[in-house]
């Protein structure tokens, strides 16, 4: 793979029913590799039904899936919810996680889809905020947020239960002004 080109080298879309057994192999992985994403839950395929209606997206969730456009692969999925800091809807954020799968990480291609999320979040929705949250002994993705343009703002003490343990998640957000 020519890892030398220009960006983009990935673009984010939407998954179609010709996809699903590909999300499935993603996040059967992704469910099992002991890693940041494997939270020890069952497996559950995804929803064709759903998916054969239209995109994996309604007003307060979505999943696209990351293709590199050299070769059309799929190398992974991001997914976001909505997270509200107070009762009014211009108090709404978006949260959103990640995943590649291992052949392609750390070759850039989640700096770029991270920074893509953000364009594409602003751009479809009024939302003032794009969050992601990734545990302290991440130092790939907080490295790929920070390079995509996240500003790391504090720590959440012990907020995740992984692994046996709990664990501190570091805590990166873009702003709409951010992307001027
Ligand atoms: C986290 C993830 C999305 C990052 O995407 P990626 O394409 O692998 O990351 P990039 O190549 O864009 O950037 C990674 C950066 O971290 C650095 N890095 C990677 N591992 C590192 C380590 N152990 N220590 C220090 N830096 C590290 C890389 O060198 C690179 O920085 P550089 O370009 O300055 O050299 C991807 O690795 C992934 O899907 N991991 C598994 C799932 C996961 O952890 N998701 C996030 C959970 S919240």
């Amino acid at each position: 793979m020519d890892e030398t080109l220009p960006e983009p080298r990935v673009r984010l879309r939407d998954a179609t029913l010709a996809d699903a057994d590909a999300i499935d192999d993603l996040q059967r992985a992704q469910h099992s590799d002991g890693g940041f994403n494997d939270f020890g839950l069952p497996f559950k395929p995804v929803d064709r039904e759903a998916l054969a209606k239209g995109p994996l997206r309604n007003d307060d969730n979505g999943l696209l899936l990351i293709e590199r456009i050299l070769d059309g692969a799929v190398i992974g999925t991001i997914g976001w919810h909505r997270v509200r800091y107070g009762p009014n809807p211009e108090s709404d954020a978006w949260m959103f996680g990640i995943d590649l799968v291992p052949k392609a990480r750390g070759r850039g291609y989640g700096t770029e889809a991270q920074r893509l999320i953000a364009r594409y979040l602003f751009e479809t929705t009024p939302a003032h905020r794009v969050e992601a949250s990734t545990d302290v002994e991440n130092i790939a993705e907080q490295r790929a947020l920070e390079k995509a343009g996240y500003t790391r703002e504090g720590v959440n003490r012990k907020a995740q239960w992984r692994a046996g343990g709990r664990h501190d998640l570091v805590l990166y957000a873009r702003l709409r002004e951010d992307l001027a």
